[in-house]
């Protein structure tokens, strides 16, 4: 039996979940913590990335915030109680720690924060054998609950990106060969969103709203290593024709030829996999590119990307055949707001994404069963890559 979602588990379900979640988190740091990266000085300044200790204390500070400090927003000033830390916000608010700050903050050693951690998930756990089983009281449980889940999938895309050994957990969690097809869907009307009632919800996802899907055709699995390897070997970085405006000032600004970690070897594509070079696998789902790269490439082989709406639309329609969930997937649609929409209480989630991020679909084989639902979205910067993405082609 598969894992119920997080979204309407009760609170004895999530204090089981909270337990499973903050292991899982704190392997990810021992990881670090092995490497030598668990110190902030010795991690490198890489914009997408911040330091394993700081995501650590940030975790905790965000369930402390929302559940034990009772606050109305993720704004510290609506909390209605202090921190257990003296400076818990000044070091863990991501608006009053900036970026480059996290290296810089003087953040208290890894034993003191694993202390903070444990006191705050005890009290939380405490705290969900009073609360009442509905909606509205267990909103802040859950949503600390996904906020670790979110920063436990970034901290293995910052194990990806330091080179550090994965966990064997998650290695085992590795993505079988695939078989190559297309399915040809109806098309129709369908509820882009989440319907009011069923459980928790991010404010992005508010509410079902009805999107009319023309008929078309949708690969059945991700673009391979095998087919993007073709384009990269036809010259697909080197001919402008392939790349929109954005995409030929990104490429500019690159030294690049093939997807991140792709180096050539003797005898083929070699890639980088958690610290260790290895041979390309053709029939893997090719991971770690841009939206440019994956707009280029639809270009090249005369498709393109699937609107988000059709994501959902194929994978809510169900089809034996259609495999998702092994990585992210972009598609061709700008993240914005649904009609309606109203900021959540973590109001620097979607907000600032709004309009120059992209909608991505699916999950990824680094994201907890607890989480994956189809009608969830992720979103990133077009130019990034580090996440475990992919894509998948379409036609009309
Ligand atoms: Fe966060």
């Amino acid at each position: 039996m598969s894992t119920p979602s997080f979204r309407n588990a009760t609170a004895l379900e999530l204090a089981a979940a909270f337990d499973e979640a903050r292991s899982h988190t704190l392997t990810l740091f021992d990881c670090f913590a092995g490497a030598g990266f668990d110190v902030p000085d010795k991690v490198p300044r890489l914009a997408h990335l911040s330091p394993p200790l700081w995501e650590l204390g940030h975790i905790a500070w965000f369930a402390e915030l929302f559940v034990l400090r009772g606050a109305a927003s993720s704004n510290p000033t609506d909390a209605v109680r202090a921190s257990l830390l003296t400076k818990g916000d000044e070091w863990f608010d991501p608006n009053a720690a900036s970026h480059s700050a996290r290296w810089e903050a003087g953040l208290p050693a890894a034993g003191k924060l694993k202390t903070y951690c444990r006191e705050v998930k005890e009290r939380v756990q405490d705290k969900l054998e009073h609360v009442g089983n509905d909606d509205a009281a267990l909103y802040p449980f859950r949503l600390a609950l996904a906020h670790e889940y979110l920063h436990g999938e970034e901290l293995a895309n910052t194990l990806q990106s330091l080179g550090v050994i994965l966990p064997p957990q998650l290695a085992q969690r590795s993505i079988p060969p695939w078989s190559l097809g297309e399915i040809r869907f109806p098309g129709g009307t369908l509820q882009l969103g989440a319907a009011r009632g069923e459980g928790f919800v991010f404010d992005n996802e508010q509410w079902a709203h009805p999107v009319y899907v023309p008929a078309f055709t949708m690969d059945s699995t991700l673009v391979s290593n095998a087919q993007y390897a073709e384009f990269v070997a036809d010259g697909g970085y080197e001919n402008p024709r392939y790349w929109s405006a954005a995409g030929r000032a990104w490429l500019m600004a690159q030294d690049c030829a093939a997807p991140r970690g792709w180096t050539r070897s003797s005898s083929g594509w070699l890639c980088e996999r958690f610290g260790l070079h290895i041979a390309v696998n053709g029939q893997e789902p090719v991971r770690h590119v841009n939206l440019f790269e994956a707009q280029a490439y639809c270009v090249w082989a005369g498709r393109r990307l699937p609107s988000e709406g059709e994501w959902e639309f194929a994978v809510t329609n169900g089809h034996a055949a259609l495999r998702w969930g092994d990585l992210w997937e972009w598609t061709c649609t700008p993240f914005e707001p649904y009609p309606g929409f109203e900021a959540g209480p973590w109001r620097d989630y979607s907000v600032p994404a709004f309009a120059t991020h992209q909608v991505l679909r699916g999950a990824s084989f680094a994201t907890p069963e607890r989480m994956r639902w189809p009608k969830f979205r992720g979103f990133a910067l077009p130019d990034r890559s580090q996440m475990f993405v992919g894509f998948r082609t379409c036609a009309y």
